[in-house]
This record gives C-alpha cells, sequence and structure tokens, in this order.
C-alpha cells in the first residue's frame, strides 16, 4: 500500500546523529521526524534549535517536526528559515489554533496540528480545511517505545471519515508504537503518513526495517 513513513530520530543514537541521518538519507523513509520536547508540555527533554538547525544540514529528506512544548508558534520563523517542511503543534497546546495555523502557512510551510489519545478527532472539525496534515497520537506523548493504544484506529477511521466528507486532502499521521504489525492495521483504517521510531532503530539494520516497512 502506497504510504509515507517518517522515521523518528528520537531513536537514534544520540551519540552518532549525522551516521544515523545519513541512514535515513540513504533509506526508502519519506521524511523525517523530529521530535521537540520541552519538559513542560510532556515529561521529558528531547533537543532544541541549535540540534535542529545541525539535522537540517545534514537532512536530504523533508523534516517533520512535531512540537510537544508549550506555547508552540513561538519558533514559526526559526523553523521556516531553516527549510523545515512540516511544522506540527499540539491541540492542546493552543488557545487561538487557527492563528497558529495561519501562521506557520504564511511562513511558508506545511501545518499540521497532533491530538493526544483523549482528545477526539471531532474537535477539528471547524480547522480541518486549513490543515495539511493530522497527526492522531497511538501512545501519551514524551517519550518512544511505548505501546500502542488500540483505539487510535477508531480515531483514524472516524478522520478518514470527516476528510472525505468534506472533500479535503489533509494527510493522516499516526505516530507511537508502530511496527510492521500496528502499520497494516493502520493502513487499512485509512492511515497515510507512518511515524515509526524504536521499531526501525532497535533494529540491527534499519535500513532493511525501513524497506520492510515501505513495502507492507
Ligand atoms: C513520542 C514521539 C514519537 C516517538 C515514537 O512522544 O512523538 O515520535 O519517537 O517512538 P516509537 O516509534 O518508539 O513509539
Ligand atoms: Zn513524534
Amino acid at each position: 500500500m502506497s504510504y509515507l513513513l517518517s522515521p523518528s530520530l528520537l531513536a537514534a543514537d544520540f551519540g552518532n546523529l549525522e551516521r544515523d541521518i545519513k541512514l535515513i538519507n540513504k533509506s526508502e523513509a519519506d521524511w523525517l521526524h523530529l521530535d521537540i520536547m520541552d519538559g513542560v508540555f510532556v515529561p521529558n527533554l528531547s533537543f532544541g534549535i541549535p540540534v535542529l538547525e545541525h539535522i537540517a544540514k545534514i537532512s536530504t529528506k523533508p523534516l517533520d517536526v512535531h512540537l510537544m512544548i508549550v506555547e508552540p508558534d513561538k519558533y514559526i520563523s526559526k523553523l521556516s528559515k531553516m527549510g523545515v517542511y512540516m511544522y506540527n503543534v499540539h491541540y492542546e497546546a493552543c488557545t487561538h489554533l487557527h492563528r497558529v495555523v495561519q501562521k506557520i502557512k504564511s511562513a511558508g510551510m506545511k501545518a499540521a496540528v497532533t491530538i493526544n489519545p483523549a482528545t477526539s478527532v471531532f474537535l477539528l472539525e471547524d480547522i480541518l480545511e486549513d490543515l495539511d496534515m493530522v497527526l492522531l497520537m497511538s501512545v501519551n506523548p514524551g517519550y518512544g517505545g511505548q505501546k500502542f493504544i488500540p483505539n487510535v484506529l477508531n480515531k483514524t477511521a472516524q478522520l478518514k471519515e470527516m476528510i472525505l466528507r468534506k472533500q479535503l486532502n489533509t494527510l493522516i499521521q499516526v505516530d507511537g508504537g508502530v511496527n510492521d504489525k500496528t502499520a497494516k492495521q493502520l493502513l487499512d483504517h485509512g492511515a497515510d503518513v507512518l511515524v515509526a521510531g524504536s521499531y526501525i532503530f532497535d533494529a540491527d539494520d534499519p535500513s532493511t526495517v525501513i524497506s520492510q516497512l515501505k513495502s507492507l
């Protein structure tokens, strides 16, 4: 089934980031997923702007940036200058979501909104037509390597139905606990973009796992 695969660098070897980014460059992956955590919106820290700047110089894949931070509109201009492709903010972190989405698009990036496992897809009814992508979390954000929450399959189907009813092209991305089995289920329910971290980088040969996932 044709879909986009966005490996999450969070599960890479941070002592060998350049090696792992180049591995993704050479692989069949479509995008590179970058998880930014602030220790406030989520109970963990990952990496910030200076590291992102280096990643942007090395990666040849479109950068898919998932901001798990409060006030996620603060970095729109900086990330657009780095050439970020997808600027993704959490629904739960934005009081004025419509304004944030317009700012992202005015800066020349694609706009995506993420919802946590307990947030209903129906809350996106009035913003959906402005979005290039919706990310459905299949784990609670903050850590890699967590167990897939199967209710995301119903949410994927519900969101797909909304997108088709409104005749939109919005992509559905799913992130958390993705492996060969959950990937297949997600694609069957209508997902368009899958993020996978530990399933790819914990493997002995990440490039082969990427090829296997792409040929599901
Ligand atoms: C979790 C992050 C994910 C994470 C996925 O907060 O948003 O992108 O890296 O990791 P796995 O694929 O190991 O669940
Ligand atoms: Zn993520």
